[in-house]
């Protein structure tokens, strides 16, 4: 197939990139560079010996993606591009239901006209909400969510319902994904956070490199094994690998939600500890407050997944925890080493 990026030399989008083009699709991507780095795609081509189409462009910009629909034959939608941050969020309202909403719209009416009907969106667990209790199954209801990022993901949500509901062409599956964390184990691609980041993960691995003395742990009161809140997280090759097993789960006047998780909650305690024993490194930890939003279980129940897209995450915790810190030594103050202070480390 054809499959067109949009946010493809983001994060998730770049690991998925590489898998796609492993699996002997084609692809296309676009993307506005505002969270990706210049180097990205000819580290995807360096990854798979393989070129790709790429267009640098806003999917705000309707003129970018009739052109692109225009000159590319596109058979599907993966749809990465958006803002993440639910900090940010709460600051710049307007540019997140700008870029996730009105973007996602944008994308939705021009694919329409250009008569592609294949959709796979990037949502998330934070849908949810607080109310429903882990193990989070795709029927429990979404929950409240409570601030613009997340707001955002649960308003496009429902659009995509109502969309196949109106057009029985449509075909959608919609990935709620849990927390990724990993990087490509070659350490040639992985996340790059704008500024400081709020994830845990990015956080660790400043305290790795230095760039920062301790990470806060956020509450050890909750009522959970060791105090402190319980996790899914996975891999972020599992969950690349997730996006081509729901290929096979689109399916024609549907939308199709499954959970991208393993189902298996980790603390932020067993979090830490694994990565300071896999990685030799001491990580400094401070204890402080419970922070605002967070909720104190939350896992996935993967098993539609497992069984209707015959998906399995098969990277485990030590793997997760050891590519996360190879990748952050050759990322410096935030900026990707080049090459040559690559193979200096090698
Ligand atoms: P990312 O920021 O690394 O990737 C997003 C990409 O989209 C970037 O390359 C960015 O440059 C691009 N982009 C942003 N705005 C754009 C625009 N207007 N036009 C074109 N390109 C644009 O994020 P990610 O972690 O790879 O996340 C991908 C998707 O998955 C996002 O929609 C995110 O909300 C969702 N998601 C991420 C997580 C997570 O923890 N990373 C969890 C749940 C859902
Ligand atoms: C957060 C967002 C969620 C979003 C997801 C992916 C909140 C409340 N939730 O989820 O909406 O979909 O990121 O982008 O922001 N932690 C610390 N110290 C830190 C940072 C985090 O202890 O410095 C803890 C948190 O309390 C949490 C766990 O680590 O228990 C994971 O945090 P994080 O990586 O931010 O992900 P989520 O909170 O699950």
């Amino acid at each position: 197939m054809n499959i067109l990026l949009t946010g493809g030399c983001g994060y998730i989008g770049s690991h998925t990139a590489v898998r796609l083009l492993d699996y002997g699709h084609e692809i296309t991507i676009v993307d506005d560079f505002s969270n990706a780095q210049e180097f990205v795609p000819d580290r995807i081509k360096q990854l798979t010996g393989k070129d790709f189409n790429l267009i640098n462009g806003d999917i705000r910009n309707k003129a970018i993606l009739e052109y692109i629909f225009g000159q590319h034959n596109i058979d599907a939608v993966m749809h990465f591009a958006g803002l993440k941050s639910v900090k940010e969020s709460i600051e710049k309202p307007l540019e997140y239901y700008g870029v996730n909403v009105s973007g996602t719209i944008n994308l939705l009416e021009i694919m329409g006209n250009f008569g592609v009907h294949k959709f796979i969106f990037s949502s998330s667990a934070t849908v949810y909400g607080a109310c429903n209790v882990s193990p989070l199954k795709e029927n429990m209801g979404r929950g409240k969510t409570t601030n613009p990022y997340g707001k955002s993901k649960a308003i496009v949500e429902r659009i995509l319902q109502d969309l196949v509901t109106a057009d029985s062409r449509w075909e959608v599956v919609n990935l709620r994904y849990f927390n990724p964390i990993g990087a490509h184990p070659s350490g040639l691609i992985g996340e790059i956070p704008k500024g400081t980041p709020n994830n845990i993960m990015p956080l660790i691995n400043q305290v790795a490199t230095g760039e920062r003395e301790y990470i806060e742990i956020f509450g050890n009161d909750y009522p959970t094994p060791d105090g402190t809140c319980l996790r899914d997280y996975i891999h972020v090759l599992d969950l690349a690998d997730g996006h081509i097993a729901s290929l096979k789960g689109l399916k024609k006047g549907a939308m199709r939600s499954f959970n991208l998780g393993t189902g298996h909650p980790y603390s932020v305690s067993e979090l830490i500890s694994t990565y300071s024993a896999i990685n030799a490194i001491k990580i400094e930890t401070r204890v402080s407050k419970r922070r605002d939003g967070d909720i104190a279980s939350v896992f996935a129940d993967p098993r539609l997944a497992n069984e209707t897209l015959n998906w399995y995450p098969s990277f485990s915790l030590h793997e997760m925890v050891r590519d996360a810190y190879n990748w952050s030594i050759r990322v410096k103050n935030g900026m990707p080493m080049n090459d040559q202070q690559i193979g200096d480390i090698e």
